[in-house]
Parts: structure tokens; sequence; C-alpha cells
């Protein structure tokens, strides 16, 4: 196979050097053939990169962690209902996130991602979408603490409507302290989490009940941010129940403060403080594109430009374990238009980070492409500086992101899975130590969080313990920082990058 795309960046291998050994498979990730492209355009009318690049084209590539469904038929059935479903979300959307990416990556925004390891439909059905509005709730406040003591935008972005399958690494999973060996849960998108052999057997049905709760998360973010819920007017309004009271909610109180005075301020010297500005929150949702079949059903071609975009959020990611080059991931993340996120664990080779920006990002755009460095306490000093080196010396606009969650999970004797504050707020803090030596944009951080008083993490302000976790553990896999954990975070953070402290 001939691949098209010509690399114009002064002194850098072609694409085409690079990935002459691109291999092709007949067959897709279900065992069948290729099928629809979603494009109207005759195909004589298309250029050489549109007939290279299907929506379906993932299905000739090797494809990891995607399920086999052992019902095709139902497969298929749920697949035409999500491809005649409408988008979650609007290509000008996509491109104005695209946007403020960019303008992270020249460090005149930063980027605050954040929510649930893995939506559950349990836990909408508990709340009543209580807790999408709570997690929705402390991104604000987060966002307004880290504006205020950074005086940038904060990019607000969060990892829910769509967060719903995992990658495991395991394809099997032992009962706790029993013999019992079951199929992996991998999300409620894709199967149960009972520890029942029926429930872990992958459904197709379940997509659709996770489209249905994405738009209803949508749509309740979207009224949430554009409806005056969140005016700074009200800004003392804007605190959840739990922490306030506490010294988290004390501390965001004098901010609150803060900005009320600088509002009333403006408005004694006449300034209209009204605009949408301060009325309203720009917010777009985000999750890893991991259930390809989901995430093609949901490609939509746009008229105007004739660009493919991903609908199904407004920013998607490439998760650690399925980032290959020559991989069905990578594959359909090269055809949509969406801004997208690389995970950059610890296993990643500058070789092949280089060969990923060359496949994702051909055109070098800013913003297209956000890279999330998730190496674990105490392993940044060795890998982040060679991902930063080999970027730059190549030339390449990308946007750098902490995710201090993922390579800090431990379990426990009881065998809770869990993660220390001080490793994430160390692994943090070594990011934005290692950008300043280097002279380069720390652009955002990427958290497991919610606006639930859990108890899933270990440490903080009220110090939770091995022996507190059990008291509300109720992630569906890794462990959230609670709402008290993120805000002191987001404090600690504020003060380190305005200089006010050393974390
Ligand atoms: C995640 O973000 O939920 C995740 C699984 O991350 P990673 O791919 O970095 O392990
Ligand atoms: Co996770």
């Amino acid at each position: 196979m001939v691949v098209c795309f010509v690399l114009t960046l002064g002194g850098q291998r072609s694409f085409t050097q690079r990935h002459s050994n691109r291999r092709h498979y007949s067959l897709g990730a279900c065992g069948r053939p290729l099928k629809m492209v979603v494009s109207t355009k005759p195909h004589s009318e298309r250029n050489a990169s549109e007939l290279l690049w299907r929506p379906s084209s993932w299905r000739e590539m090797p494809v990891k962690q995607v399920p086999s469904y052992p019902d095709e038929a139902k497969l298929h059935e749920v697949e035409a209902n999500l491809r005649k479903s409408l988008p979650l979300v609007y290509t000008g959307e996509c491109e104005q996130l695209k946007k403020l990416i960019a303008r992270a990556s020249r460090g005149e925004a930063f980027v605050l991602q954040g929510g649930d390891c893995a939506e559950s439909f349990e836990e909408f059905e508990k709340y009543g979408g209580d807790n999408i509005r709570d997690t929705f709730l402390l991104l604000i406040q987060m966002s307004i603490t880290l504006m205020y003591a950074l005086g940038m935008p904060v990019v607000k972005i969060g990892r829910m409507a769509g967060q719903f399958a995992k990658p495991r690494s395991s394809p099997m999973e032992r009962e706790k302290n029993k013999q019992l060996e079951l199929p992996s849960y991998r999300g409620d998108m894709i199967n149960g989490p009972e520890f029942d052999a029926q429930a872990r057997i992958p459904d197709p049905e379940r997509m659709i009940r996770a489209y249905h709760q994405s738009t209803a998360t949508i749509n309740l973010v979207r009224a949430l941010a554009y409806g005056g819920f969140v005016d700074l007017h009200r800004i003392h309004e804007i605190n959840l129940e739990f922490v306030n009271g506490t010294p988290q909610g004390k501390r965001f109180l004098e901010y609150a403060n803060r900005i009320s005075d600088a509002l009333r301020f403006m408005s004694s010297c006449g300034i209209q403080a009204d605009s949408p500005m301060i009325k309203q929150a720009e917010f777009f949702v985000s999750h890893e594109a991991l259930l390809l079949p989901y995430e093609e059903a949901l490609v939509r071609r746009d008229e105007d430009t004739g660009k493919h975009y991903a609908t199904s959020g407004h920013m998607i990611w490439c998760g650690d374990r399925t980032r290959q080059p020559d991989g069905a991931h990578v594959e359909f993340l090269r055809g949509i238009a969406n801004p997208i996120g690389i995970k950059c664990g610890p296993s990643l080779k500058e070789s092949e980070l280089l060969e990923l920006l060359d496949i994702l990002n051909p055109d070098n755009e800013p913003g297209r492409i956000t890279l999330i460095s998730r190496v674990g306490a105490g392993r940044v000093r060795e890998h982040l500086p060679r991902f930063i080196e080999c970027v730059r010396r190549e030339g390449r606009v990308v946007t750098w992101s902490c995710d201090p969650m993922h390579g800090n999970t431990m379990t426990t004797a009881s065998g809770l899975k869990t993660r220390r504050f001080d490793d994430i707020l160390s692994e943090v803090k070594d990011f934005f130590e290692v950008h300043r030596e280097m002279g380069s944009i720390p652009g955002g951080i990427h958290l497991e969080m919610t606006g639930q008083n859990v108890t899933e993490c270990i440490g903080g302000m009220y110090e939770l313990s091995d022996a507190d976790l059990a008291t509300r553990f109720e992630s569906r896999c890794d462990p959230r920082l609670n709402a008290s954990q993120s805000l002191e975070l987001a404090f600690l953070l504020s003060e380190y990058m305005s200089g006010k402290c050393a974390i």
C-alpha cells in the first residue's frame, strides 16, 4: 500500500520513509470485512489521503483492547442505530477547543481535564445526575482558582459523556480471595462489573445505553455551563456542599471574595461585567477513544470542509496501551479532525513518539496534539526530558499535559486499588520543574477525580488512610481524588505556578 502524505517540515524524515513498513490486514477486529464509507463525495472526487483513510479503515489493522462480540447480528444492528444518531458535539466546538489547546501550547492558557476513571450506569441512576453536576462544579472551582492565580484562561475539559470503556492489563480477572476467574470488566459500555460469567460477556446494547447517558450528561453540562449557573456574580454559591466549611471551602471563599471585590470595583467604574465570559463557562467533554465500533459509528463528515470528526466528544485520546503506530486506534485517530491526546507512559520510545506525531499530525497543526505524560512519581526525570527533547528537536508543536494518576496506582493489602496524594503531587511537581528547567511550557493537567466525598486515594489534608478506603470506595476502576483532595491540588498548583510556594 502506498502512503501519500508528504511531510513538509525541513530536515525531518518524511512520513513515507517512516511508514514504508505499515502493515495491512484484510479482516477487521470482529473478523468481518470492511464496510461503510461515511463520505458522500463520489469516489473520483476524493483526494488520495481521503481514499486511504475511512472511518472503518482501522478494521484493517491489528487491534488491541476491543472485544469480540459473540452476537454479531446485534452488533451490526447497534452500529447501524448509532450511525443514524445525532452527534453529541459539533465540529465548530471541536475546532474552538483546538484553538484553546493551541493557546495552552504557547503558555497563553492552561488546560484542566478531569473526571471519572470510568463513568457508570449505576452511579448515574443512583445520583440522578448529581454526580455529574458535582464534578462539573468542582472543575469550575478548580479552574477559578487556577485562573485567578495564573492570570490566564483555563480550558475546562471533563472526562465525561463517553468515558465508559477501559483498557485492561490482563484479559482475565480473579475474584478477591476466590478461585473463580472471569474475563475482565472492560467498562459499562462493554460488559458488566458484577463478578458473574453472564455479565462479563460483551453486549453491544451497552453502547446504546452509554450513548443515551452521554447525551443526557452533555445536556446537563451545557445547561450548567451556559444557563447562568456559574455566573461569577454568584461565585459564593459555587461551592460544593461537602467542602463548605472545610479548610478547602474556606480557602475557596477567599478567592471568591477577591473576585467579588474585583467585579464590584469594575461596576463602580462603570464597566459592565456582564459579558458571557463572566456569566458562562466554556466547557468541553472528552474520553479515551477505545471502543472503535462506537467511535466509528459516530464519525460525521463536515459538509463545508470535507473533514471527518468524531462526534462522540470534543477531544478524544489514545491510551498508553493502544498507541502502537501500526495499530487500529492510531489508524482511526489519524483521519478525524478533533483535538486528540496521546498518553505517554515510560515504555514510549522517542522514535515511536515521532512516528505517532507524523501519523497523527502531519501538518504540525497547533492544538491538534496534547501529549499527556503519565510516567509515575520518581520517574519524571527519567522520561519527560527525552520526550521534550525529541519533540523540540523536530520542531513539533504539542501541548504538554501531566496525568499524575496512571503511573501511581497501587494495591493495598486488602486488595483495593489506590493512589497516594503525595505521589500525585510529586509527579505534578516534577512535571512542572522539568518544563521550567528545559524552558518548555507545561500546558495542562489530567486528573481522575469526582465531586463526591469518596475515599479512594490515600492522604491529602484529611490524611485518609488505608483503613478509610473501604468507607466509600465507589470507583468502577481506578481510584479518584475526592473534591477536597482535588481542590487542595488546585490550590497547591496555583500557588506553585504563580511562584508563591514550593509544592
Ligand atoms: C485512563 O486515562 O483511564 C487510562 C487507562 O490511562 P492510560 O492509557 O494512560 O493507562
Ligand atoms: Co484510569
